[in-house]
């Protein structure tokens, strides 16, 4: 495994957390088809990565779009902020991948998933999620609460 769920900082919606929790099943998932694929590269190996990681990125677009569709329709303020790291995210996750399948470097791969990947994630968490949640949650941004 390579990120505990209980080690997730939580925000204060519970849609947005349970979204994220299905993330972590995926992304522990993938790093253990990872670790399979380093010791094995066989195309059987390799296709069940391309998989499981294709149904990340769908579940990570529907977890940003479902997050926008929310702060669109509450006027959230920081709406553009959190939308450009969203699709920043997006962007590198497939930028990884065709990577991945043109140069079949397991190692580049292991290396995002698991310290870029994971630090964007924990990060993006504590800070815009935590933020939009609260706004969610009260009506009020931290600055407004000070
Ligand atoms: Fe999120
Ligand atoms: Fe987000």
């Amino acid at each position: 495994m390579l990120i505990d769920k209980n080690n997730l900082p939580l925000v204060d919606a519970e849609f947005m957390n349970n979204t994220h929790f299905e993330d972590v099943d995926l992304i522990n998932k993938i790093y253990e088809n990872i670790e399979i694929f380093e010791k094995n590269n066989s195309n059987e190996n390799f296709e069940n990565l391309k998989s499981i990681y294709e149904e990340w990125i769908n579940h990570t677009v529907k977890h940003f779009l479902t997050e926008e569709e929310e702060m669109q329709k509450r006027g959230f303020f920081a709406y553009p902020f959190h939308k450009g790291e969203h699709d920043r995210n997006i962007e590198d996750i497939k930028a990884v991948w065709i990577d991945f399948e043109e140069n079949r470097d397991i190692e580049a791969l292991k290396n995002y998933i698991e310290y870029d990947l994971i630090n964007w994630l924990v990060n993006h968490i504590r800070s815009m999620d935590t933020v939009t949640a609260r706004f969610f949650n009260t009506g009020m941004s931290p600055c407004s609460m000070m």
